[in-house]
């Protein structure tokens, strides 16, 4: 944890005072057109001024990020998306119901330039979340306008959910690096498109497909989602080691990342001892990078059931091991 951890977790409008300087370095950085680490609650983002092509160029540049895939614009809040993009009824019943939280909206463009055309990869719709770790807030507020903002990790790493594991990445390139501490979730936001039809789940993540379906009624069956949402490709979220999912125990020079009661041991990292799902999606990318450290020969994944937050787990195992969604 770094050293401004204890503000991880804390509600709106309770940071330490002493942040707030930190804070207007950041948003006066976003207005010079320099990168900004920004810590979220679901894993570290690269942020930068939405409406600035260069700005944005540097975002691809650091991250080696192809530039067909999009990014995504977060705001302070609802009014503010509203204004950015097309919101249907069904889109302000999940933003009103998960709305400071890990889920993004996929919607219908309506302001293209205070989200430029290369954030959006030239796409005429645009994604939008509002964050809800108290940092990424205040530097919002502070900045005023979108900042779009991918995961901070080199293109097709694990996210960083650590200060220490952004710094790593692309902490180099930021001229205001913030650390909010781990991140709680540990998964990137859920992504849903709301355009003609049901909803589509684009990307599984901490808001569960059962919650949205609460909400919205049943999503879009999963079409050939590498199109809607192009970042998602195969060997994605991968360590250097080559990950073996669904695994029942380690082969010989195999880390393992168990889930459930297991013994302790040399290359073991157990992702949740008592069995939750949220607490191995919250260690999931901090103990890939750990397991790869040791330089195994690979590492071993035991099964996660595929229930709630499973699905986005799931999800990221099968990434990380080089399959298709
Ligand atoms: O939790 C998160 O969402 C983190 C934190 C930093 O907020 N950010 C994040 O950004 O995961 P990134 O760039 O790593 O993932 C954005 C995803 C990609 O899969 C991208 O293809 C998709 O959102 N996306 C962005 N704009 C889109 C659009 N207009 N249509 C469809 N998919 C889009
Ligand atoms: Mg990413």
């Amino acid at each position: 944890m770094g050293g401004h951890g204890s503000d991880r977790g804390q509600g709106e409008g309770q940071l330490r005072p002493d942040r707030q300087a930190e804070i207007e370095a950041a948003a006066r950085a976003l207005a010079a057109g320099q990168l900004v680490l920004l810590p979220t609650e679901t894993v570290y983002g690269l942020g930068a001024d939405a409406a600035n092509p260069a700005a944005v160029a540097a975002i691809f540049d650091a991250k080696g990020r192809p530039r067909f895939n999009p990014l995504i614009a977060h705001v302070a809040d609802l009014e503010t998306a509203a204004r950015l993009a097309v919101f249907d009824d069904r889109a302000l019943a999940l933003a009103r119901a998960f709305w400071p939280g890990p889920l993004t909206l996929v919607a219908p463009i309506r302001d293209a330039d205070a989200v430029c055309d290369l954030a959006r990869a030239g796409l005429d719709t645009v994604a939008i979340r509002v964050p809800s770790h108290p940092l990424s807030r205040a530097v919002l507020a502070a900045f005023g306008g979108p900042v779009v903002a991918p995961s901070a990790n080199r293109s097709g790493r694990p996210s960083p959910t650590t200060y220490a594991d952004a710094l790593g990445e692309t902490g180099d390139r930021c001229a205001v690096t913030l650390d909010g501490g781990p991140c709680e979730v540990g998964l990137e936001s859920t992504v849903v498109a709301v355009l003609d039809g049901p909803p589509r789940l684009l990307r599984p993540g901490a808001v569960t497909r059962v919650q949205l379906e609460a909400v919205v009624g049943p999503l879009a069956e999963a079409q050939d989602d590498a199109k809607r949402s192009p970042g998602r490709m195969a060997l994605h979220y991968a360590p250097d080691a080559p990950v073996r999912i669904n695994a029942v125990a380690p082969e010989p020079g195999e880390a393992f990342l168990a889930f459930g009661p297991w013994p302790a041991g040399e290359g073991v990292f157990n992702l949740s001892p008592t069995g939750s799902l949220s607490e191995a999606a919250a260690n999931l990318f901090s103990f890939l990078r750990a397991a790869d450290r040791i330089r195994p020969l690979g590492i071993a994944v035991a099964a996660i059931p595929h229930e709630g937050l499973g699905e986005a787990i799931n999800d990221r195992l099968r990434r990380a091991a080089g399959f298709v969604g």
